[in-house]
Formats: C-alpha cells, structure tokens, sequence
C-alpha cells in the first residue's frame, strides 16, 4: 500500500488518512514482525490472537511466529519475527542482520514425526529465550515452512536462535560449542 507507507522518504513515511480502516487494519495484520499494529477507534474489531499458533521458516532468515505470544519481559502480543542467525542487535528479535551475516539457512526443512493434531491448537504461547541457548516454547504451535507445508506440531519445543544447529529451525545443543552469547 505504497500510498499509506511511503519508502525512501524525508519526514513522514504514514500517511494512513489515504485509506480506509478497514483496509488499513488488513495491512497490518499481515505485518510478520509486529512492528505495525492498530487499535481501532471506529467501533470496529481490534486485533484477535487467531485460532492456530504458527511459526514460519523463511529462508535465510526469521522465523515469524503469529499468535497469542508471550515472550519474556516483552508486552503480549500476536506477530513477532525473532532472529535464528545469531546476529540480531536486538534479540530475540530480528533485526535484518542475517544479510549482512550471510546466514543461509532453508525455508523448507523437512517434515518431521511430530504431526499428529493437537487437541488444542491456539492459546497462549510462552517463548522464553534462553541464556546463550534456544528460544524454549511452551504452548500449542504449528511450525511451517516458508511455503506452509507442516513441518512439526508440540506443546513444548526449542527453537535455535544461534544459527549452528544442524537441525534448524530446532536446537540440537550446538550453541554449547559455538560459543554462541545471548541475554
Ligand atoms: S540455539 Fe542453536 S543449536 Fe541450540
């Protein structure tokens, strides 16, 4: 919506009067890392956490995780990209490091054994980064490949966020040897 978000410009980059609510609230809602969101002020419906939690593996990058999250010591919130190079500045989010890093990591890891449907498959989902290790997530999650093909569903599991892992997007302990330091 290049007449709402304007690129490469002095000032101003919103300009969200170009639009209707409606489609503004649509806009951010496929936002991936959060960093747009809206209250509506119109009488319509605010964001709701949707019905399915999911992590996204983009190739040579995030993952995007869209749910009810509940990262430690972050407000709750629903869309989130956190970084799984290793390189981020501002971690456990992704900051964009992972080109200049040259992180190459793909977007379609193989489906696993763990497939079976979850009784539940939305609700709170903690996600707690663990110090020098993996973001630990606990809660119903669905983890996609880039293209959306199941790769995994668990209520518990570890997310490499050290770009080591020979089993990415999941830790396989290899942070332990690459000398890998994180809050
Ligand atoms: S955090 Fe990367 S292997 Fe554990």
């Amino acid at each position: 919506m290049p007449g709402v978000f304007k690129a490469n410009v002095d000032g101003p980059w919103i300009d969200p009067d170009t639009a209707s609510a409606e489609e503004l609230a649509a806009i951010a809602r496929a936002c991936p890392s959060g960093a747009i969101t809206y209250q509506r002020h119109d009488g319509g419906a605010d964001e709701r956490a949707p019905d399915v939690n999911t992590a996204r593996v983009r190739e040579n990058g995030p993952i995007a995780l869209h749910g009810d999250l509940r990262i430690t010591d972050q407000a709750p919130c629903m869309r989130a990209t956190l970084c799984r190079c290793g390189a981020s500045q501002h971690k456990p989010f992704c900051d964009g490091s992972h080109t200049s890093a040259g992180f190459t990591a793909t977007g379609e890891p193989a489906t696993g054994d763990e497939t079976a449907a979850l009784a539940v498959r939305g609700g709170a989902l903690e996600i707690e980064p663990r110090p020098d290790g993996p973001l630990r997530v606990t809660g119903n999650l669905e983890v996609l490949s880039g293209t959306g093909r199941l790769v995994r569903r668990a209520e518990k599991l570890t997310l490499c966020r050290c770009g080591g892992s020979q089993n990415k997007p999941f830790c396989d302990g290899t942070h332990r040897s690459n000398g890998f330091k994180a809050p």
